[in-house]
Formats: C-alpha cells, structure tokens, sequence
C-alpha cells in the first residue's frame, strides 16, 4: 500500500475535466491517502469544492490570503508537509505559471515552494497541447524533475479530436505510486511471466488452468514502478496491460518458453508467476471435434518445462525465481523445486491464490531462509518478492 498515510496534495484546476478529480479523490483515499484539495478560482467554475471536500474529508483551500483556511492549514504547510503534490487536470495555465516561475495563486505558490515530487496530469485541446511554448514548458519542467502523465489521445469536450485528454484515473494513480516509490530496481532489466497457457485440443477447444495472471502483472508493474525495465511475457488474461512495460502475449507452453529463451540473456531479474500446462494433447484436430462418438480419451504429452530451461542457461549475475503451487508438504515440495530448477528463489504458494487479489506464499531462499507472509493484496506481495530479488 504504497499510498497509504501517504499526505496527497491534490490541486485542480479549471478544465472541463476537473470532475474525474472527484473520482481520482475517492480512489486515493480508498488507497489510504490523505488528501488535502486545492482548487484554483476557474476550477470552482467546473466542480463545486463542497462535493470535493466531502470526498476528501478535508477542507478545500481556495485562496491564497485566507486567513482563517492559514490557521488551519497554510500554503507553507501544503507545499512542505505533503509527500506528493498531484495537478489533475493541469491546464496549460498551471503549467505555464510553473515552468515560468509565477506564483500568484494558491496552487502556483504550493507548486513553487514544494519539496515532495510533483505530478502533472494535462488536459486542454489538442492544439494548446501542441503549441511550441506548451511543450517548452513540459520540456522545462521535466528537466526540472517534475512528472508528468498523459495527456490521452480522443475525443476532446472542444469537439476535437487529438491529444490532449486527461490520463484516465487509475492511470493517474498508477503514476502517483511511481512517482512516490524509490527506484531500487533502477538499471535492472525484469522479465515476469504471467497467466495461464492454452494448450489446443481442436480449433475451439483447448486444455488451461484457473490462473488469472493477477500475480505475474502485480509484479511486472511493481518491477516497473521501482525504475526497472520489464519485459511481461503473458499467457491468455482480461486484464489490461500494464504501461510502460513490453509485452509479449503469448497462447501455449511453446510459446512461452521461445519467448522466454530469447528475452533471458539481456534480463537480470527472471520471475516465473506463470502456471504453465505440463501437458498438452499429443494431437490437436485440426477441424472440431464432433460430438459422435460415446465417450472421448485425449492422449496428453509432457511441455517442456520453461523454468528448468532457463536454469540450465542461468549465468551467475542473474537472479531466477519461480513460483511453485502446491497443495500439500507446501515448504519441502517448494524446496525441491528451487534445487531441482537452480533457483535464487521459490514463492511457494497454494490454489487459494488462484484467480484471487490477495495471495498467500511463503519465499524460500537457497541458504534454508524461509519468509513465511500472511495474507496480502497480490501488489504488497509483488514488493515483498523484489524486496528479497534486491537483498
Ligand atoms: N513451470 C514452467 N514450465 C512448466 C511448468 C512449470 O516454467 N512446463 C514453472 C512455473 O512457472 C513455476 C514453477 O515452474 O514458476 C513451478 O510450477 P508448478 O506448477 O508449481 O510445479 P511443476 O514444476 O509444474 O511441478 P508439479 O506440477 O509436479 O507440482
């Protein structure tokens, strides 16, 4: 939970899209932020500070010489005690004023005596966007070491059609835990694999598991957080791609192991959250099967197994870790794997974290150490794991 108790500056300003700030608002504080609003005069035009204060459980300051909101809570303080300031939506005027060092408002005074990172979230029409002085100032303030994220391609409220969208909420999000997180994985190139395989019996049938692939994407965008470059190598899953990452969608066991194969070299860090098929139909009909027959035997042969592979071309400067599912002696089958695979590290975990948001595993080590971890949403669990790849 990286957001957790975490103080969120969170400033508005006056664009059409200033309503999914009430939004980005509830998610924050679901993470376990606190949130403390400001909004500029021309946001309050768009979305009324009430409804945003509620959301927020906070006051929403306003003005600059407010002296009762100063009591209680001053710019000074915003700008200094928060760990995070977040603009969504910034509009080209917020950027301006901070790329060109103007402080005449509240939130422009917030933004020019910060210490916590800043993260931008544009939104205007796609031609502000494009304007040359727009992206000088972009270009300043990424200099400068402020964030940015988005904006999107689409339809724009103008009636336009281009770049200049706010970044979605859960994209803002997203950006917000980076922007937070110290990048210890920095230089570092992962490769995670993630989600079941399909193994074909017809062309409309096939032989898979309940694996989601919630585990392997925790841990590529946790990866990918904490400044490493990722390569996610995913079996069939609903869930969306994680940004930033390279991502190779794969469908069978074969598969995922020529993918593996040709992204290990240059990866320092292999994790194997996959639940790849051990077996596939010795035949798959290239036409479907007509129920005509009574009943209906499939011959099933070994798949290669991916992990093994890759601990036979493992060099000492790379790190292997592979997950091993099990519903019984979990600890000792686990240690077998890790030896039987040349692993650094086995996550052994049982069917319960199957196609579920929380998991529970135990991370076993070469030299006997056992962490033994209680229930956690599946992103803690992704940190737990790069913290004991980093150690
Ligand atoms: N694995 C793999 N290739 C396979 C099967 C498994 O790379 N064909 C990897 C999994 O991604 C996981 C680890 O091996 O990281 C252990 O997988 P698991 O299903 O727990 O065990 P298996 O090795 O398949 O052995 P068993 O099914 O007999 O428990």
């Amino acid at each position: 939970m990286i957001l957790k108790n975490k103080k969120i500056t969170l400033g508005v300003t006056g664009a059409i899209s200033a309503y999914k700030a009430l939004e980005l608002t509830r998610l924050l504080i679901k993470e376990g932020a606190e949130v403390h609003p400001v909004m500029t005069r021309s946001a309050a035009e768009f979305i009324t500070p009430l409804s945003l204060s509620t959301l927020a459980k906070n006051p929403v300051s306003t003005a600059l010489f407010d002296l009762t909101g100063e009591s209680r809570i001053s710019h000074i303080d915003l700008a200094q005690s928060a760990d995070l300031i977040i603009v969504a939506p910034a509009t080209a005027n917020i950027i301006g004023k901070a790329a060109g060092g103007l402080a005449d408002d509240l939130l422009s005074t917030i933004l020019m005596a910060a210490k916590a990172p800043v993260l931008l979230a544009p939104s205007m029409n796609s031609q502000m966007w494009a304007n040359p002085i727009v992206q000088a100032n972009v270009k300043k303030l990424e200099k400068a070491g402020y964030h940015f994220i988005g904006p999107a391609e689409g339809d724009l409220a103008c009636g336009y059609k281009g770049k200049g969208r706010l970044a979605s909420v859960e994209e803002i999000l997203e950006a917000a835990k980076e922007a937070l997180i110290a990048k210890d994985l920095k230089g570092e190139k992962v490769l995670v694999t993630a989600g079941p395989t399909r193994e074909a019996i017809d062309p409309v049938r096939y032989v898979s598991n309940a694996s989601s692939g919630k585990m392997g994407y925790a841990i590529a965008k946790a990866a990918r957080r904490r400044g490493a470059e990722v390569v996610l190598v995913s079996g069939p899953s609903f869930l969306p791609r994680p940004a930033g990452v390279t991502f190779v969608p794969v469908r069978t066991a074969e598969e995922m192991l020529d993918a593996c194969v040709r992204y290990f070299p240059q990866s320092t860090i292999v994790i194997m959250a996959a639940a790849v098929a051990d077996y596939r139909p010795t035949k798959s009909y290239p036409n479907k099967v007509k129920k005509d027959a009574k009943s209906l035997s499939l011959e099933m042969e070994r798949t290669q197994d991916v992990l093994k592979h890759l601990g036979t071309l493992k060099k000492k400067s790379q790190t292997l870790i592979g997950f091993a599912l099990e519903t019984d002696s979990i600890e000792e089958n686990a240690g077998k794997k890790l030896k039987e695979k040349g692993l650094d590290l086995v996550v052994a975990n049982t069917p319960a974290g199957l196609d579920s948001d929380t998991n529970q595993v135990t991370i076993l080590s070469r030299d006997g150490q056992a962490d033994r971890l209680p229930p956690l949403p599946k992103d803690e669990v992704a940190d737990r794991i790069l913290d004991r790849a980093v150690k």
